[in-house]
């Protein structure tokens, strides 16, 4: 949601700050701050929109060792200097910088902060002002001040604290949202995403919840809340910092799209082994052989992804597959099966809402997988099993090589468990060649970038509202492309089962509506969409149609190769992709950086 970064013992800690914050702008922020600090002298500089605009306000004074830097996406109090992090305590001593959220704020202003002057109306400028109480009004040490605060707050939170007398260490503790310590030769960090810190260090350190860390430039030492030490080893973090540029891109999702075909070969490589056959952790195909229904658990993007796999996971394994939205299901889990297992879906690892479902299914003792994009992640540490998307790092805030990466990693699933119980239909699924189809033909519409934005620009260019179309499996890519397009372009998009569309949203259709219909290959459903398609033409609609070989016509828009019906949403899937990029370029936005949304949302 949003993103910390803090250094210490380096003398550059200022340009470690802003790089840091930079890496971290795909998430999405409306403010930024920095804290820097050495041992006479202290900066704070917060500013309201882009880093460059806090950039731009930092000259060669604000110079420090040690410094804790954020980028906020407003929760509690609007986007303003005010409320923009980092925070300091009453006498300005103690500076903090929080991502999550305390759920008992007001409670410990009313019982704990009389008499305090806050400036803004964030819960964190709260929690910092109950730890500096208990330094300066009630002599505790820094660490028993801090650790007090930590058993009153309740929530979601990772902190990173400093001493402005004493800035030769962070104070971190977190529970619920992300935070790692990464290491550094002779000064070490913190941060909320490896990314933030890769152009320094690939070694990390996890910090699990309810952990208070002391981060010194040549030392770490981990504690529970009690005091208690933790043992813990660093790790090697497989990124590369090539990974997270944009290279000679406009824009990430542009090149994101582009590497689908890539990512389709990685994983090829990475769940086959040398006589390509197809190669899945024989404890998770037990755990599916075990379980007697399977629940697709997910947000947004992943949530479609889920949709777009319910068939061939129900078809190859023979074991029911239901779908719930995380934000739901954490709140009121409905009757579930006599053996269940949960698959959750999420390309961050960090989704708070798909966190919450899986906390309650481990303490009912039932098994899960996360399937994610970040090894390491919250959700893979906490899931029973992991399958990873071996997509590299998804800037965009727009989920694109993460969706279809999805649906390909999945179906290495339901081939394998499918094989191993004997089915037919997955011994006869060859989705080694199946795949690699897949990629070949996703190359073939991305050599069509030219005629997809031709067709974008009359079509969606002014336009307040559009529909996509489809049965079956196309229904499923239909919500997806419509979530694409709306969330970038701010065009009002519905996805339909086109069937539907007389039962009501057909009064919606009049002259010059955009209809974009998809058609794959299944010839029955194909032909009730051409009847559907004849419906909103009829009422004024301008149709634009994306459609599989075999069941073309002559005056269809864009046509691609037919591909297996079980990975026909992935390649369905990508020229709508295109369709979202486009229409968001023509309307002069950023596509990258849409208003309100964060790339990884770990609030609930
Ligand atoms: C849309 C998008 C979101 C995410 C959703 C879940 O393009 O990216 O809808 O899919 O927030 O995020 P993850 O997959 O990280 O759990």
């Amino acid at each position: 949601m949003c993103g910390i970064v803090g250094v210490v013992g380096n003398s550059n800690a200022t340009d470690i700050l802003i790089q840091g914050l930079e890496k971290l702008e795909y998430r999405g922020y409306d403010s930024a701050g920095i804290f820097v600090a050495n041992a006479g002298d202290a900066s704070l500089v917060k500013s309201v929109g882009r880093i460059a605009d806090l950039s731009a306000k930092i000259d060669e004074n604000v110079q420090g060792t040690a410094g804790i830097g954020h980028t906020r996406w407003a929760t509690h109090g609007k986007p303003t200097e005010n409320n923009a992090h980092p925070h300091r305590s009453e006498t300005g001593r103690f500076v903090l910088v929080h991502n999550g959220v305390i759920e008992n704020y007001l409670e410990i202003k009313e019982n704990y902060l009389e008499g305090h002057h806050l400036l803004g109306q964030t819960d964190t400028e709260i929690a910092v002002h109950l730890i500096g109480k208990f330094v300066e009004e009630e002599g505790l040490s820094v660490l028993e001040a801090f650790k007090k605060a930590l058993h009153i707050i309740e929530g979601s939170y990772a902190f990173a604290l400093l001493d402005s007398e004493n800035p030769d260490l962070i104070y971190v503790a977190k529970n619920k949202s992300p935070l790692l310590v990464g290491l550094g030769e002779g000064y070490n960090m913190v941060c909320s995403d490896a990314m933030a810190m890769i152009r320094e260090t690939n070694q990390f350190m996890e910090i699990h919840d309810k952990e208070l860390v002391l981060v010194a430039k040549d030392s770490i030492e981990v504690q529970d809340y009690e005091g208690n030490p933790v043992e813990r080893e660093s790790y090697t973090a497989e990124l590369d910092l090539s990974d997270i540029g944009k290279g000679t891109y406009p824009y990430y999702m542009l090149k994101e799209i582009d590497e689908q075909p890539t990512v389709m070969r990685k994983l090829i490589q990475a769940y086959t082994d040398e006589n390509n056959q197809v190669v899945v952790d024989p404890e998770i195909i037990k755990a599916v052989q075990e379980a007697d229904r399977l629940y697709i658990l997910a947000a947004g993007t992943s949530y479609h992804a889920g949709f777009a796999t319910k068939r061939m996971l129900e078809e190859l394994t023979d074991t029911p597959v239901e779908l719930g939205i995380s934000s739901e299901w954490g709140y009121k889990m409905p009757l579930l099966s006599k053996k269940p297992m949960f698959i959750l879906i999420s390309q961050s690892g960090e989704t708070a809402d798909s966190r919450q479902v899986l906390v309650k299914a481990n303490a009912m003792g039932i098994p899960s997988l996360t399937v994610t994009n970040v090894p390491g992640s919250t959700l893979s540490r906490e899931a029973s099993y992991t399958m990873l998307l071996h997509a590299g790092p998804e800037i965009a805030v727009a989920s694109t090589k993460a969706y279809t990466a999805q649906i390909a990693t999945l179906a290495f699933l339901a081939k394998a468990v499918g094989q191993a119980n004997g089915n037919e239909a997955a011994k006869n699924f060859d989705l080694v060649h199946e795949l690699s189809i897949v990629a070949q033909n996703i190359e073939s519409t991305l050599s069509e970038k030219d005629l997809i934005d031709d067709k974008v620009r009359g079509l969606l260019e002014t336009t307040r509202n559009a529909f996509y179309i489809g049965r079956g499996q196309d229904y499923y890519v239909a919500m997806e492309a419509s979530l694409k397009l709306k969330e970038i372009s701010y065009i009002q998009c519905e996805g339909f089962a086109a069937g539907e569309l007389k039962h009501g949203t057909i009064s919606l259709i009049e002259d010059g509506t955009p209809v974009i219909a998809l058609l794959s290959s299944d010839e029955v459903l194909a032909s009730h969409t051409r009847g559907n398609i004849s419906e909103v033409i009829a009422r004024g609609a301008k149709v634009l149609t994306i459609v599989e070989e075999n069941v073309a016509k002559e005056d269809d828009d864009i046509v691609l190769t037919q591909v297996h019906p079980y990975l026909s949403p992935i390649s369905m899937v990508v020229p709508t992709q295109l369709i979202a990029y486009f229409a968001t370029l023509h309307r002069g936005l950023d596509v990258d950086k849409p208003r309100n949304l964060a790339k990884s949302v770990t609030v609930e």
